[in-house]
Order: C-alpha cells, then sequence, then structure tokens
C-alpha cells in the first residue's frame, strides 16, 4: 500500500495543467461500446480509467490508452470472459450497463461500488432501465438486467443525479421510441459526454428545465473527441495556490466558466485570483475569513469541492461552515482532520462546523475517498512537521500524477510504495 510523507514549507510557484475530467472520461469510456471504433484525447491517467480497461478488455475490445489518447475497436466483442468482480471496484462501471444490453440484451455485474460518501443507491438507474422495458434482478451482489427496450414515447425521471442522467441517455440511444429525461443533471461531464454523442450522430435535444429529449437515430460508426478539463481538480489546485504559493501559481485549462459557485466563495473568503482566458492566477491568501457553503447541483457549489475547502477554512479566522446536502457521508473525514489538530465540529451528517485558524501538525493520516484524500494531501502541505497519508490509491482514482504534478510547483511530497 502506498503512502505520500508530506514535508512543510513548500512555497508553490509557476504554473500547471489541469487535466481531463474523471467524471466525463468514465461515461465516455463506455460509450465507446455503441461504436465500432473510438478515439478519446485528454483521458486522464488515473486507475479508474485502467479499470474501464481492463473491463472492455475482458469483453474482447482492443485497447490502446498511452498519452491521454483512448482507442478502442470493438469487432470482437462478446460476453464470455467478462469480469463480472471489476465492476465493484468503481461506481462509474454502471455506465457499462446500457450499452452491454443494447448489444447483447442481457448483462449481469457486481454491484458498482466506488467512494464511500454516503449510501449511494442506484435505485433511480434501476427503475429508470426497467421503465425503458428492461427487466432487472438482485442476488445478493450480483445486478442483472436482460430484454428489449420497448419502443412507445417514454418518460423518465433523472432526480438530477449525473449517474442516472448518463445511464439514461445511453439507454435512449439503442432505443426506437423518444426518451424524455425529466429533472436531468446538467453538470459539465455530463454536457461534454452529450456533445461527444451529438457529433456522433445522436439527437439530443436540451431544454431549459432540465429536460433532455432524445429520438431515435442511427450513429455513425466512429465516436471522437476531447475529454474536458477537469474543473474539481483545477479548484482543488485554486486552494493549494491560496495556501501555500510563494506569491502566485496560474492554473492552465481551468474550466473557469464552470467554478463561478466555487469562486464566489472563495472569494468571499479573501482569496484573490485572476481569470485570463481559461487560465486561473491563484494568489496566496492573506487574512482569510470564515464562510459559510452548501454543496448543491450544477451550477451551485460542488460537492467534489467540499472537502478541499474545509482545508481553507481551517486556515479562515472565524466559524465556517459546511452543509452537505447531496452525500450524508461526505463530512465524516473531518475525524483526520482533527488529528492533525483542526478544530471541527460535526452537527449531523449533512453539517460541519470549522473553528480557524489553526497550526495544523503532521501526523500519520488516512485517505477515506478520493476528494478527502486530496483534502489531506493539501492539510499535509500547510502543517508543521511531516505528515504519512495511507490510502492514497483513492487521490489516484481521479488526480492523474499528482504527486509528480505538484513535485512540478514545488510541493514537498514523496511516494513511497
Ligand atoms: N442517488 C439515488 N439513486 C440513484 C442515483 C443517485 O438516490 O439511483 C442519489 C445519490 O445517493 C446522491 C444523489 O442522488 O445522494 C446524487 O448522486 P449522483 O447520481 O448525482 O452522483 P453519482 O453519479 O453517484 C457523480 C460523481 C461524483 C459526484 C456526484 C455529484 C461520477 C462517477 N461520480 O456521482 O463524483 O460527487 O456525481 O456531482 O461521475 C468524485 O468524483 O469524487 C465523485 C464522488
Amino acid at each position: 500500500m502506498s503512502i505520500y510523507t508530506i514535508t512543510w514549507g513548500a512555497q508553490t510557484r509557476w504554473e500547471i495543467w489541469v487535466s481531463g475530467s474523471k467524471n466525463a472520461a468514465l461515461p465516455l469510456i463506455a460509450s465507446t461500446l455503441l461504436f465500432e471504433t473510438a478515439e478519446l484525447t485528454n483521458v486522464p491517467d488515473i486507475s479508474d480509467v485502467h479499470l474501464m480497461k481492463d473491463i472492455l478488455e475482458s469483453l474482447g475490445s482492443k485497447v490502446s490508452f498511452e498519452k491521454n489518447t483512448f482507442t478502442i475497436d470493438n469487432s470482437g466483442l462478446n460476453l464470455t470472459n467478462l469480469r463480472q468482480e471489476l465492476f465493484k471496484k468503481a461506481r462509474a462501471t454502471y455506465y457499462l450497463i446500457p450499452p452491454l444490453l443494447s448489444r447483447f440484451g442481457e448483462v449481469s455485474l457486481t454491484y458498482p461500488g466506488g467512494c464511500s460518501i454516503g449510501k449511494r443507491p442506484i435505485d433511480g438507474i434501476v427503475k429508470g432501465l426497467e421503465k425503458l422495458g428492461y427487466a432487472s434482478s438482485q442476488i445478493d451482489e450480483l445486478l442483472s438486467f436482460h430484454g428489449q427496450s420497448h419502443t412507445d414515447d417514454t418518460k423518465v425521471n433523472a432526480y438530477f443525479s449525473v449517474g442516472s442522467t448518463i445511464v439514461l441517455i445511453l439507454a435512449a440511444l439503442g432505443r426506437t421510441g423518444t426518451t424524455t429525461i425529466e429533472l436531468a443533471a446538467y453538470e459539465p461531464h455530463v454536457m461534454n459526454v452529450i456533445e461527444l454523442l451529438r457529433e456522433a450522430g445522436a439527437d439530443i435535444a436540451l431544454r431549459y428545465d432540465h429536460t433532455i429529449i432524445i429520438k431515435s437515430t442511427t450513429l455513425k460508426k466512429h465516436l471522437t473527441g476531447k475529454v474536458i478539463s477537469d474543473y474539481i481538480v483545477s479548484g482543488t489546485l485554486a486552494i493549494i495556490g491560496a495556501l501555500t504559493a510563494e506569491e502566485y501559481i496560474d492554473i492552465h485549462d481551468a474550466r473557469i466558466g464552470d467554478l463561478t459557485a466555487f469562486l464566489t466563495s472563495i472569494e468571499k473568503m479573501w482569496v484573490r485570483f485572476e481569470k485570463k482566458d481559461d487560465t486561473l492566477r491563484v494568489y496566496r491568501a492573506k487574512n482569510l475569513t470564515a464562510a459559510h457553503i452548501q454543496t448543491n447541483i450544477y451550477p451551485g457549489f460542488p460537492t467534489d469541492l467540499q472537502s478541499p475547502t474545509a482545508i481553507l477554512m481551517s486556515q479562515a479566522d472565524g466559524v465556517s461552515r459546511i452543509h452537505e446536502i447531496l452525500f450524508e457521508g461526505r463530512l465524516n473525514w473531518l475525524v483526520e482532520l482533527e488529528k492533525m489538530r483542526g478544530h471541527i465540529a460535526l452537527m449531523n451528517p449533512h453539517e460541519a462546523m470549522i473553528f480557524g485558524k489553526t497550526a495544523l501538525r503532521g501526523t500519520k493520516v488516512s485517505s477515506w475517498d478520493l476528494r478527502s484524500g486530496a483534502a489531506m494531501l493539501i492539510a499535509g502541505m500547510i502543517a508543521s512537521g511531516t505528515t504519512e497519508l495511507d490510502n492514497v490509491s483513492h487521490i489516484e482514482r481521479g488526480y492523474e500524477n499528482f504527486v509528480e504534478r505538484l513535485q512540478g510547483i514545488g510541493a514537498k511530497i514523496e511516494k513511497q510504495n
């Protein structure tokens, strides 16, 4: 099991480029199964992408993944050697269900896993697929779907869930009738998936009220396009800049337009930044002040930036409050910050108060999930002494070469295997 050893005193500087978005790349990789061949660029080199590659290879696809370009040839596809057990290693594996159903009329997989940040049911996804005509069953950990979608025009509801919205879009593409998805999630990664599918022939219309209408069409044989850069990585880097820059850092391909709620919040905390094209220059913050954030669906404050922001709050004067409305287990990791002398009050599963400013002290801590792992890494960078962070495989699920990239701007982090 790898460990990161982080030493106090880094003064970050220069510039850094944001890698491709995990949450766009994973559904796009699953979408490639609807095509004979595909080429995706700017795919982040993270362990979740390698997991998808392993599953696709077990299906007989020929996959190459080099220099952030993912190519696939699906001419030899079959279910015979499908590695069902791999599905439980990430939640995003559920994106493979619709293309496999439309190709084979059946699929069985172990219940999708992912970060432990709450209950994370997939009832909405299962109900949506059933409404489209597929049958489902679950025995212990094994989830199975089979049958054909019916041909009627159908309305389904995604309840603003990113996973449900993308699963239902992919399911709709294999149908004859028109599919209307109400209360769809409009996160930037959902838009990236829609844009590339449209370029590959899909007839997808978006309404202002979060309704997506998908009409039956014949898709092209080839899917191609670029994965957007990751606005969550970008926000994480902005916090690193605010807390550790010698003077400032420049974050390129920052997806500034997707970060309005986040930037507005950190500006209120007195983080100073400048925007130029898609480069965000973030200055070392002085005299940070407490704030209140409430996570929300896009374009609200992203739940995935809640944990890194908690570290910023620990360095702000006054009492900050986090209200996490999406996931009921996403604040529990704050006990790790307490081990570093963070002053926290967990009010209930959805609310925490952070008292600042506190001098964090390095010690042995754990990464509980992807985003809180990144948060603990930042805590290590500003804590006195040395921090040993374990369970870092969580971080490597979503942040490409994070240690090397941060070393490149001056961070003092070493990885031990
Ligand atoms: N939900 C249900 N039933 C469902 C699906 C979702 O009750 O069938 C609930 C969830 O439990 C949650 C809420 O709906 O309370 C929102 O969940 P959503 O489906 O939007 O989240 P997700 O698809 O499970 C994706 C990202 C998460 C990110 C959320 C919110 C992927 C692979 N994961 O999760 O990313 O936090 O959207 O934006 O896209 C991360 O990257 O660290 C991460 C956890």
